[in-house]
């Protein structure tokens, strides 16, 4: 992964009109060489660089010795451009030390006037050359190869930055650069971990703030200083900084693997639409890569970190009852005609025809009844309805007691028995009287890895029995990425929270505990987000104990 070192190069190019009355005797002359600097300057020409920088020096040597207080706003003006422009000649020519001096002497002269406090009116342009001066300093930082002298440099320029956003607060670059010193995760183009302060929480801060005035978000309607064409693009790129910023171990080359296993579980608070929000470090990272990609969707760092932090992961979520049963619970007066009506939801459907499929390949009667039938994560009773008639006894569990007592006022009789739970437990206690069909239909989307479901599966599913369940399937996109940088992937975390799985995953787990797949299908649109729908795959799996240990 390489990183920008410089964010942004702003080309400096302070425009002072040549009709500006001339005052003093200093004034005309200074006026002079600095219209004849800018003209050179603006030719990209190595030959016109020096050019320039002789007019500018020239233009110096006829300023006054001290920034004197009395000096009017148009001679102010004329000597912090020439200053700065100076320093910027002298930059792109390479002299950086005298570069410095040059900008240096600008923010000199405008400290020394903004003492008298009438100066705003100078700050667009102080601001500049405090800007260039950061730029300098980072620069210099980066040159240097003592880490000492190379923090210090660091420092100084986190100072001018500073300056320059006190000056002027809607200078996004600003902000953006001074994230880049204090937090600036990546490698250079050697290979190498790029030096910053590691100050990432203050680095967030920063990237947060050149967001916000790029987008408007700080709810100010102004307009940015130097606002960047592609505005979308840039914003990606800060929003993908933060997320890194946030899991600074997973990409940074001399991590160990010690501090990243604690990270894992650590907690971060990030500010998302003015609210704070505080989650696991991961979680908000992921938050963030998938925000860059929807501002950029050609932001392959942000993809790639993306599929990183979300493969196999948990964040907590799945394996959280509470969690879940949070969700469900504020879902739960809505619950139905939320699924059917605005998301078109008919998988149950589907789902009971793709299980009669599956029960014609094994030359099962139609006629058939299944003694037990468990419905895991019941609902309000929608796949109930779709299984009843094949069913002797049905039984329905949720975590959601609310929702139990909605299926039981929405469709009396529908279910014989109910049980409110953690599905693990319930399922093990079948052991006694085997469940003969487990239907569970966009519930184990909300476990990450399988192991325990599956064995608590393998209890209390009987000899012969079958599972049909739903689960969630990775875009061909994702499952491109993941299989390129994750090859080992077993399931991706979704932006909404929820689980895709690995087929193969779920196949292998499913042998493991002595299931066979009887059918696997496609089940697109199961579910609708945002408009899209969600692809799901179904699985039907028969309990097969006698596979020999050679099959499994
Ligand atoms: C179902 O019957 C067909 C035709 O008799 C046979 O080929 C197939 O192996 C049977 N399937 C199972 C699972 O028994
Ligand atoms: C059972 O009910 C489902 C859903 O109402 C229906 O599609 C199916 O045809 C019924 N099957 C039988 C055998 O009655
Ligand atoms: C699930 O997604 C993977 C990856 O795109 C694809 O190969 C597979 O065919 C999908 N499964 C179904 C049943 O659509």
């Amino acid at each position: 992964m390489t990183s920008v070192p410089y964010l942004i190069l702003a080309v400096l190019c302070l425009s002072i009109s040549s009709t500006l009355a001339a005052e003093s005797g200093w004034v005309d002359a200074a006026l002079k060489f600095l219209v004849e600097g800018n003209k050179a300057l603006q030719v990209a020409e190595v030959g016109k660089l020096e050019e320039a920088i002789e007019a500018y020096k020239q233009g110096v040597e006829t300023l006054p010795a001290e920034c004197d207080k009395s000096f009017d706003k148009k001679q102010a003006q004329i000597i912090l451009s020439l200053h700065t422009q100076l320093g910027q000649a002298l930059s792109y020519a390479g002299d950086l030390q005298s570069a410095i001096d040059s900008f240096r002497s600008a923010c000199i002269c405008q400290r020394e006037w903004s003492e008298g406090g009438k100066n705003e009116a100078l700050n667009q342009l102080a601001s500049k050359a405090y800007f260039s001066l950061g730029m300098a300093y980072q620069e210099s930082a980066s040159s240097a190869t003592d880490e000492g002298k190379q923090r210090e440099q660091l420092e100084l320029s986190v100072r001018a930055y500073g300056h320059a956003t006190k000056l002027d607060p809607l200078y996004w670059s600003s902000y953006a650069n001074l994230g880049v010193i204090l937090a600036d995760v990546g490698q250079d183009g050697n290979g190498n971990k790029v030096k910053c302060l590691e100050m990432y929480e203050e680095g967030i801060l920063a990237y947060q703030k050149a967001i916000d005035i790029l987008t408007g978000a700080d709810g100010s309607n102004s307009i940015p200083t130097d606002p960047p064409e592609n505005v979308r693009e840039v914003v990606a790129e800060l929003q993908y900084r933060i997320g890194l910023c946030l899991v600074p171990y997973l990409f940074s080359p001399d991590s160990d693997d010690e501090t990243g296993g604690e990270d894992n579980e650590r907690d971060c608070t990030l500010t998302v639409e003015s609210k704070p929000i505080t989650r696991s470090c991961l979680e908000l990272a992921a938050y963030q890569f998938n925000r860059a990609a929807q501002y950029d969707a050609l932001h392959v760092g942000a993809q790639n970190a993306l599929v990183l932090v979300t493969a196999d992961a948990s964040f907590g979520m799945s394996t959280d009852v509470k969690k879940v049963e949070a969700l469900f619970e504020d879902y739960a007066s809505n619950f139905e005609s939320s699924l059917v009506d605005e998301l078109g939801y008919n998988a149950f459907h589907r789902m009971r025809r793709g299980f009669d499929r599956a029960l014609a390949q094994e030359n099962e009667s139609t006629e058939k009844k299944f003694l037990k039938v468990v419905d895991a994560g019941c609902g309000t009773g929608l796949a109930g309805v779709e299984f009843r008639n094949i069913s002797q006894s049905l039984i329905g569990i949720d975590l959601s007691p609310k929702i139990i007592e909605h299926a039981k006022t929405k469709r009396p009789g529908l279910y014989d028995s109910f049980q409110t739970g953690d599905i693990n437990p319930i399922l093990r206690d079948y052991a006694k009287q085997p469940i003969s069909l487990l239907v569970a239909a966009d519930t184990f989307i909300y476990f990450n890895d399988l192991t325990d479901l599956f064995a608590s599966m393998k209890d209390g599913i009987g000899e012969g029995g079958y599972a049909v369940f739903s689960l969630e399937n990775v875009s061909e996109e994702s499952e491109a990425r993941l299989n390129a940088i994750v090859p080992e992937w077993r399931w991706q975390l979704t932006p909404s929270g929820r689980v895709a799985h690995r087929k193969e995953y779920v196949e292998d787990i499913a042998k493991e505990n002595g299931f066979q797949t009887v059918l696997y299908d496609k089940l697109d649109n199961f579910r609708a987000e945002k408009g899209e729908g969600v692809r799901g795959h179904l699985f039907v799996l028969r309990k097969d104990s006698s596979l020999k240990k050679d099959e499994l």
